[in-house]
């Protein structure tokens, strides 16, 4: 049976899971979070003592295959313990992007992104949601704004989160980022061929949504 799915790809703090949890809520589809997945491993890596490089590539890819992970109503679970808040910080996520370059973890984690596509649909946010997870997905987006909008975002999210950060710093870790997620060989961070390219940077979050809903309403 053809089970629908949308793609939502972009670069760190590009407004990408916004954008693609709302997207779910209005569809009534499931919401994959497949970075979530990156920072979970990242975190049970770190937290086994494990290298974050070539050299802890094969142990850490074993080690997914035995974590147990669930996705609650907003809550993340790694063998039973809630790791919500924990895997979101600027270190664990840094490391989520150094285990993500490793194909070996990459590839351990396909099967259990391919889980989340089921009826009604599913709405998937990442960066190779299109490019490489759901190739043959009927509509992906490449959400992007410019550095400067993405610092700015994450810097509002931190403070009101009480978390003290500069604009600066923040800027600086995002395009380390972004340059990493570009230029590895697995699965490079980069707009599918058939992708269609939104540049949010002046765009409310609904604007977003309202704009993408009609695109998908155009397919049908
Ligand atoms: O989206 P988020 O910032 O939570 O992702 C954390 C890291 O996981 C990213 O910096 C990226 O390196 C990696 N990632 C990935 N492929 C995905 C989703 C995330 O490589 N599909």
């Amino acid at each position: 049976q053809h089970i629908p799915v949308i793609c939502i790809d972009g670069p760190t703090a590009s407004g990408k899971g916004t954008l693609a949890a709302a997207l779910a809520k209005r569809l009534g589809y499931h919401f994959l979070d497949s970075g979530a997945m990156y920072r979970i491993t990242a975190l049970a890596a770190t937290g086994a003592g494990l290298p974050i490089d070539t050299s802890g590539e094969t142990a850490i890819a074993s080690l997914v295959q035995d974590l147990s992970i669930t996705f609650t109503a907003g809550q993340i679970l790694l063998d039973g313990v809630d790791v919500t808040e924990a895997i979101r910080s600027e270190a664990n996520g840094m490391n989520a992007s150094k285990v993500s370059a490793l194909p070996q973890v990459r590839a351990a984690l396909v099967d259990l992104q391919h889980s989340f596509h089921r009826l009604p649909g599913l709405v998937a946010d990442g960066r190779d949601m299109g490019s490489a997870i759901f190739p043959q997905a009927p509509l992906k987006v490449f959400l992007t704004a410019s550095a400067a909008e993405r610092a700015q975002r994450r810097f509002k999210q931190l403070i009101s989160k009480g978390i003290s950060t500069t604009l600066d710093s923040l800027r600086a870790d995002l395009e380390a980022r972004d340059e990493r997620d570009q230029t590895r060989s697995a699965s490079p961070l980069k707009p599918a061929q058939d992708a269609v390219l939104l540049d949010n940077s002046d765009l409310s979050v609904e604007k977003s949504v309202d704009l993408v809903v009609g695109w998908w309403l155009g397919k049908q």
